[in-house]
């Protein structure tokens, strides 16, 4: 790869300040939801089936990795080790926006590399809003993708010091929705969505979203981070958690299907995730952190038991299954109750 551009330089300095933030990040408000015990659960982990369906496919585990990474060589060496992960695991992996490999095509091989250490895994292509049909097609065969992420990042843009500044994205969406032949999920960043945006997404025919919430990764940290005037660090609560948007989420779940990411850490998060409607949880900032400090048979190890500790939780709750779980009782703090007595959600 060549002398690096302003956009590579840019990945960089995500994985770099991603990582520097981890553990400063928020409250994800998970700890505001509460699973009431049950003594008598009459289950066994053995008897758990944690198959899930989102997109059009079936996957044994509600779990992916989420858009983070390419466009450098040190976003290849991450995606490689991200695209092993995936593959041990069997789970889907999404790559980093692909909008610097169609400006700058030299670095397409640092997201190829996903697709040849993860061969028959499910991959993937990540874009913006805003790219034309053409550019789109182009980033799925290029990749050879399953499904097509596209993000929603208003806030990032605003406070990048090199942002957009226009935020016409529906017409576009529906557009590629039109046109796209593989199934497009939406996505959010980590600031979470609204009753109003899951309605107007509904409205042009999209049916996967991945509200992307507030309690993990901030990319208005991480961006006021890279400016060299005007702060905006005041901006750095700005959006839903990922909690409050699966509570927003309740009316749309009937006609979308809800995936939940934004500060999954722990399989109790994701198990209240799963709880609040979600169909599978996706990691960015978590996977990150791990494979920084530890090799990629490290992490496989670790996820796999992260995975096995799911599994005990839905014995615990005694729900065999997804289905079950939604049923499983939970109480809500004060916050969350007040938040959803103003949003009208039920
Ligand atoms: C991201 N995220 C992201 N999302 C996206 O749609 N396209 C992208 O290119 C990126 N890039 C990116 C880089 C890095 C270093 C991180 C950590 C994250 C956002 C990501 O997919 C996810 O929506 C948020 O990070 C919230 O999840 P976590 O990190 O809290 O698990």
């Amino acid at each position: 790869m060549c002398a690096k551009s302003v956009q590579s330089h840019r990945k960089d300095e995500h994985l770099f300040l991603a990582e520097k933030f981890f553990t400063q990040q928020a409250k994800s408000d998970f700890e505001q939801v509460r699973f009431i015990h049950q003594s008598l659960p009459e289950s066994r982990l053995a008897d758990v089936d944690l198959t899930t369906h989102f997109a059009g496919f079936t996957l044994p585990l509600p779990l992916y990795i989420n858009a983070m990474t390419g466009g450098s060589a040190q976003a290849q060496k991450l995606n490689a080790g991200l695209a092993q992960v995936a593959a041990a695991l069997h789970i889907p992996m999404a790559t980093g926006s692909l909008s610097i490999a169609l400006k700058e095509p030299e670095t397409v091989a640092s997201f190829q590399v996903t697709r040849q250490h993860d061969q028959r895994g499910l991959l993937f292509a990540n874009l913006g809003a805003d790219v034309t049909v053409a550019q789109a097609q182009q980033a799925i065969d290029v990749l050879q993708a399953d499904a097509l992420q596209l993000h929603l990042n208003a806030p990032q843009e605003l406070v990048m010091p090199e942002g957009d500044q226009s935020f016409r994205w529906l017409d576009n969406l529906q557009t590629l929705r039109q046109q796209i032949t593989v199934p497009i999920i939406v996505k959010e960043v980590g600031f979470g969505m609204s009753q109003e945006t899951l309605a107007k997404l509904t409205s042009i025919g999209i049916e996967t979203v991945d509200v992307s919430g507030r309690g993990g990764t901030n990319f208005i940290q991480i961006e006021n981070e890279r400016r060299h005037q005007h702060d905006y660090s005041y901006l750095a609560d700005w959006g839903q958690s990922t909690v409050e948007s699966l509570l927003e989420s309740q009316a749309s779940q009937k006609h979308l299907t809800i995936l939940a990411s934004g500060g999954i850490r722990t399989p109790l998060d994701a198990v209240k995730a799963l709880r609040l409607g979600a169909q599978a949880v996706g990691m960015s900032g978590t996977i990150l952190h791990a494979l920084q400090h530890h090799d990629v048979t490290a992490v496989i190890a670790w996820l796999q038991d992260w995975c096995q500790q799911l599994r005990g939780l839905f014995a615990l709750l005694g729900c065999h299954d997804l289905t079950a779980l939604r049923h499983a009782p939970i109480v809500l703090d004060a916050a969350l109750l007040n938040y959803c007595q103003q949003r009208h959600i039920t």
